[in-house]
């Protein structure tokens, strides 16, 4: 099988696509053949093991999986002995943000990871890009005291973790302002918030309004800024760590300046975000954000220099086999 492969962290143009052994399940695992998958943010800090800290999940010399990749949309081909969950011919999505070798036209995932069955009429394309980010939007949104109402500013709207933001927030009944650059603001308007700011025009952090919660889920603001724009008790997050690693810090010591709260949260629980996520998919109030721009496993450095500019949209999709004529009848 093809597969995209690296043995040592690096950068996007060192990755190659090379000849591999095609997996053979273990008695816990299934073999996938993987239809797509996508190129994230989370695939870039596992390629180059930055930041630093990555590396006690991703492996501390060097990655633990050579293949890269973190997410898959596919098809059962092949169960191990002790699995009972899963079938050939199962139409599956998951994700596993440590990596899990995805990037290749087929992969071994443990049955009781992060994987679930693809609902019918959903395609392997939308379902693949409701993973990585929407599990962090999930994760970051879960961390903060939300009831209907309350007044929520997702900065980056046209981010992977920002468009999820927007709409899981909208299913909780909540006021969503977003920002982002007015080039973008039809296109985040589609996403369903109650207002958007074009950041080229207006100053976020200067309006004369208060937000329950501030998620800033491009990681560009810093707390000291967004300070007076939160309610007496509203939380600041960013997905970002910030100027040496501020938000960590802040997080352990803002209380002691007061009760607006700053939190880092530290993402888990996948499959119950990819539950809820695909909960969001069925019940039809949650469409990922696709970028225009897709490419092929062939293209993988491209992809990955592409992801790695912070100029994508929302989820690339990295296009991995055709589906046969079988797997298009359910999809
Ligand atoms: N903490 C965690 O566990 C975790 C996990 C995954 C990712 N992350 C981090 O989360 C961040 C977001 O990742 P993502 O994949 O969701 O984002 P992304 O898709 O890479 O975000 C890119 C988008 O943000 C827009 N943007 C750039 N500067 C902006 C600004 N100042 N204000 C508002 N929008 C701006 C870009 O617009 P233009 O194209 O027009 O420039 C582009 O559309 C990344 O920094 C990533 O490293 C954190």
């Amino acid at each position: 099988m093809k597969a995209s492969v690296r043995h040592k962290y690096c950068s996007p143009s060192e990755t190659q696509i090379l000849e591999y052994l095609k997996p053979i399940p273990k008695p816990g695992e299934v073999l996938i053949k993987v239809i797509a998958t996508t190129v994230n943010r989370t695939d870039v800090g596992v390629l180059t093991g930055k930041p630093y800290a990555i590396r006690l999940f991703s492996g501390l010399d060097k990655p633990r999986i050579p293949i890269t990749g973190t997410d898959f949309a596919g098809v059962v081909e092949e169960v191990g002995s002790e699995v009972q969950a899963f079938k050939p011919g199962d139409r599956v999505w998951g994700f596993n943000d440590n990596g899990a070798g995805t990037h290749a036209e087929y992969v071994c995932f443990p049955d009781k990871g992060g994987i679930l069955r693809i609902p019918d009429g959903v395609d392997f394309q939308e379902m693949v890009a409701c993973a990585e980010a929407a599990h962090y939007a999930v994760n970051f949104i879960n961390k903060v005291d939300l009831r209907p109402g309350m007044e929520v500013l997702v900065n980056g709207g046209t981010g992977a973790i920002g468009s999820a933001a927007i709409q899981i927030l909208k299913a909780m009944n909540i006021e969503v302002t977003t920002v982002c650059f007015e080039k973008d603001v039809e296109k985040v308007k589609n996403l369903g918030p109650d207002r958007v700011i074009a950041l080229d025009r207006e100053d976020f952090t200067k309006e004369n309004k208060a937000y329950d919660f501030v998620f800033d889920a491009v990681g560009k603001s810093r707390f000291p800024k967004v300070k007076p724009i939160l309610k007496p008790h509203g939380t600041y997050i960013s997905s970002e760590l910030g100027p040496n690693w501020e938000n960590i810090w802040l997080a352990l010591f803002a209380p002691l300046l007061g009760p607006k709260k700053v939190i880092f949260p530290i993402p888990s629980e996948i499959l119950s975000s990819m539950t809820t996520i695909q909960n969001l998919v069925i019940e039809g109030k949650f469409k990922p954000l696709i970028d225009e721009q897709s490419f092929e496993l062939t293209q993988i450095r491209e992809a990955f220099e592409y992801v790695a500019s912070g100029k994508k949209t929302g989820n690339v999709i990295l296009k991995i086999q055709q589906v046969n004529d079988v797997e298009k009848a359910v999809d």
